[in-house]
């Protein structure tokens, strides 16, 4: 592809317009403070915050864990199906607005199946939105089901057989929350059986983690994708392997940002990563909690940084839809519409 030279003027617009994919998007993560109060009403939940103000005002994180503490406490108004379904419809809808065109959507059945919401309220809710989504918003989208790695093996083994029932409704498995502690070879077994059942395999390493859990992300889990990975940085052996196995690391700036990974957006290192060779792309991770969706992950990072331009700003787009599940064929036709949005873009 060759790249006409772009305006660094009218890079946030190159920004926008480009055809993306979102491969790393929390679901529970997208549910805005408006909604969990209005979810709270309709469910009769008592929440521990007197409004929305007082909710957003709670959202200063300082780590990961200070997050997932807000985050799953947000969750505990999701109780029916619809509330499920509304809840990935307003996603949907924000993201094909932000022209995301291909969703992998993670979803998180742990913390509502131990609230005592079946998995068939979670994922027929789930389901039904992302099945509508291409006739409604032009947009497609299919679920990746996380387990959460501060809950033990046999936990996710339980979830794993609540799910089965409904496999034909999610494309592969995850491993999310807590990361220090909770290595990925802890569900060395249950990705083993999900590597045998056909599903695709992902999880999140090097977060918060040490290079190490990169390593056994690969090595013990065998994952075909990093959420995060920007910990690898930090071993140059590592930087070699995912850039020849061309594993794509699903990074998220603003949520490295409030999490507070790195100090500000200036210092993150996508621009070293894409640097590396590697197949980094672009994601929002708890949209409604880290303060933007996809196109504000781009603008952010690229206001940020006079380093990155329009090239990277291809690159990145071009390896979501590379590093996303979806069938060669459609793969190959969100490449060439990327082609001709920066053919097209003066
Ligand atoms: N990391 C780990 N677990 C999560 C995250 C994250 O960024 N978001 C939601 N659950
Ligand atoms: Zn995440």
């Amino acid at each position: 592809m060759h790249l006409k030279p772009v305006n660094p003027e009218r890079l946030p617009e190159l920004l926008r317009r480009m055809p993306k994919a979102e491969l790393h998007i929390h679901i529970e993560g997208s549910l805005e403070p408006e909604m969990i109060f209005a979810l709270a009403a309709r469910n009769r939940v008592q929440l521990p915050y007197a409004n929305v103000e007082a909710l957003r005002r709670a959202y200063a994180f300082t780590d990961l864990q200070s997050f997932l503490d807000i985050y799953y406490a947000g969750a505990s108004v999701l109780l029916e199906e619809a509330d499920f379904y509304d809840m990935t419809r307003a996603y949907l809808r924000k993201a094909a607005a932000d022209n995301v065109v291909h969703a992998e959507i993670f979803f998180d059945p742990q913390t509502h199946t131990a609230r005592g919401v079946s998995m068939a309220t979670i994922l027929n809710g789930l389901h039904r939105a992302c099945a509508e989504a291409p006739a409604e918003f032009g947009i497609s989208a299919s679920l990746i089901l996380c387990f959460l790695r501060h809950l033990s093996e046999q936990d996710a083994f339980e979830t794993l057989e609540q799910a089965l029932p409904f496999r034909d409704q999610f494309i592969g498995v995850g491993l999310d929350s807590g990361e220090v502690g909770n290595p990925p070879e802890k569900f060395a077994r249950v990705f083993a059986r999900c590597r045998e059942l056909g599903f695709r395999l992902v999880a999140h390493a090097g977060e918060e983690g040490p290079p190490a859990y990169v390593w056994t992300a690969l090595d013990v889990l065998k994952v075909e994708r990093i959420d995060h990975g920007v910990q690898a940085s930090k071993d140059a052996l590592l930087m070699q392997r995912l850039a020849k196995d061309r594993i794509a690391l699903t990074v998220c700036p603003l949520s490295n940002l409030k999490l507070c990974v790195f100090p500000d957006l200036a210092s993150h290192n996508l621009r070293e990563l894409l640097d590396a060779g590697l197949v980094a792309t672009v994601n929002s991770d708890d949209p409604a909690y880290f303060g933007g969706y996809m196109n504000e992950n781009f603008t952010q990072t690229f206001a940020a940084s006079s380093a990155l331009g329009a090239q990277h700003a291809y690159a990145l787009a071009r390896n979501g839809f590379e590093a996303s599940f979806v069938d060669a064929s459609v793969m190959r036709r969100h490449v060439d519409r990327l082609d001709a949005m920066f053919d097209g873009f003066r």
